[in-house]
């Protein structure tokens, strides 16, 4: 039996300028994960039970583009496994999907990882990251590669499209409140409408997107320098712009709201946007206050999480 995980993501600053090419921060969220166990079966074919979305099929009845079905072909293709060995492919998660915290990335790598051991097919993390990045850009369009890049090491990254891997360090750990507003955050279309936005006015968003690095910099440097609470202006100052980029919602909104009324030194969405989370920058004695006013302003889940 090979068993492998991988944990969630969240976005610090930065999401959708680093499309364009700013940098952004980006962290793991350990506390939820998922995880893929492969074990040798009597019965023929590979076959995937994810219980979580009622999957329970042979690899050849899914079409080749299904999400799990896409990334277990493209092992076989890359590690020459032919024809499939019986298997029996057990995937579940504890990542909420579709709410910006890599789902997608995280079922991916932790697939590939337990493949990779299966079939005694040694992959270096680079080799990891690289083979996510193609299938995420099957499934989500135009990605920048961070949701794979963050879940793939489980590292804090200073993330640059198409550059190496960069980590920072946390000068002192921060603790961030994550709430879920419990829609689905549409990430193809809102990076597809962003990108409507800048093909009309590319000097006025390029503009936007610089303002967005500059605070994405300040953010490294007062991290590293352990100057956390600091953050929070930079974390509001970020949802404005994404709200400019029209990708909040009413419902995020609420929640970047309710959390600083209740005490949070800022609050922001993160991710893709229109759905999904928003985190709040909190003092540990703060953090039940925040997490009772997200919940009764309507989030679905609250995760509680340190930064470092
Ligand atoms: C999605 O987690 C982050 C976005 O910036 C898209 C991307 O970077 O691929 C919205």
């Amino acid at each position: 039996m090979t068993i492998a995980s991988a944990p969630g993501k969240i976005i610090l600053f930065g999401e959708h300028a680093v499309v364009y090419g700013r940098p952004a921060l980006a962290a793991p969220v350990t506390q939820v994960h998922a995880d893929v166990e492969i074990t040798a079966s009597d019965r023929p074919g590979a076959w995937i039970h994810a219980p979580g979305i009622s999957l329970h099929s042979e690899l050849n009845s899914l079409s080749s583009d299904h999400p799990i079905a896409s990334v277990i072909h493209n092992f076989f293709f890359l590690a020459r496994v032919s024809p499939p060995a019986n298997l029996s492919i057990h995937i579940s998660s504890t990542i909420p999907v579709a709410s910006g915290l890599g789902s997608g990335a995280a079922v991916t790598v932790a697939l590939v990882r337990a493949l990779a051991l299966h079939f005694n097919f040694p992959m270096t993390d680079e080799e990891i990251n690289a083979f996510a990045y193609e299938i995420e850009k099957i499934h989500h369009g135009t990605p920048s590669g961070i949701d794979n890049t963050v879940v793939t090491y489980a590292k804090p990254v200073y993330f640059v499209r198409g550059q190496p891997i960069e980590t920072f360090t946390v000068g002192l750990p921060f603790t961030i409140v994550i709430g879920d507003t419990g829609i689905p955050a549409p990430t193809k279309e809102s990076v597809g409408d962003v990108r409507k936005l800048w093909e009309a006015d590319k000097a006025k968003w390029e503009r936007v997107f610089d303002q967005i690095g500059m605070i994405v910099k300040e953010a490294r440097e007062k991290i590293e320098s352990g100057r956390w609470k600091d953050l929070g202006g930079l974390m509001n100052d970020n949802h404005t712009l994404l709200q400019e980029m029209t990708v909040s919602s009413p419902e995020l909104d609420r929640l970047v709201e309710a959390a600083r009324k209740a005490g949070a030194a800022g609050a922001k969405l993160s991710g893709g946007g229109r759905g999904g989370n928003m985190i709040a920058l909190v003092q540990p004695s703060e953090a039940e206050a925040v997490v009772r006013s997200l919940k009764e302003t309507g989030a679905k889940n609250v995760i509680v999480t340190q930064i470092g």
